[in-house]
């Protein structure tokens, strides 16, 4: 397991910190981010579709729970599980279990604390901790149970 903290002063910044642990995905990784609202979780997925291809505009999947985007080799799944915080366990199950893993796809976890036994059980992961310092500052610690 590997832990490096980053500090950054700009949402583009963050997405540059995105788009370097983008380079080092192989395929069926699974990232959990977590941090308040506005910690710059959702910029963090922009930088990561950045890097993996992704050509239209990656917003928050709030409403959606899911949203999925063709990059160029991979498939990036934008999960957002904030909305299930007091959903029952039947209503939790997003049919993650077809995705983690799968060789094509990179997972992208939002709230992961509000997600199913399936999704809080799942390793390895990669963490990825926003805190949100001021207006532009934020501490992000990335944990990479890869290593
Ligand atoms: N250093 C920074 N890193 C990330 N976002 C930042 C930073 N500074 C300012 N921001 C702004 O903060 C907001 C973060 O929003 P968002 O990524 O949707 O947060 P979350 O998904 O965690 O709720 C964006 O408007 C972004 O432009
Ligand atoms: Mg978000």
């Amino acid at each position: 397991m590997k832990t490096i903290q980053y500090l950054t002063e700009t949402a583009e910044e963050t997405k540059k910190i995105a788009r370097d642990l983008a380079m080092t995905l192989k395929g069926g990784e699974v990232i959990l981010a977590t941090g308040p609202l506005g910690a710059g979780k959702t910029a963090f997925c922009q930088g990561l579709g950045k890097a993996l291809g992704v050509e239209g505009i990656i917003n928050s999947p709030t409403f959606n729970l899911i949203k999925v985007y063709k990059g160029k080799t991979k498939t990036l799944y934008h999960v957002d599980c904030y909305r299930l915080e007091n959903a029952d366990e039947e209503k939790k199950d997003l049919g993650l279990d077809e995705v983690f893993g799968d060789p094509d796809t990179i997972s992208y976890v939002e709230w992961p604390m509000y997600g199913n036994n399936y999704l809080l059980d799942y390793h390895p992961v990669i963490k990825v901790d926003f805190t949100y310092l001021d207006e532009d500052k934020r501490k992000i610690v990335i944990t990479d149970e890869r290593q």
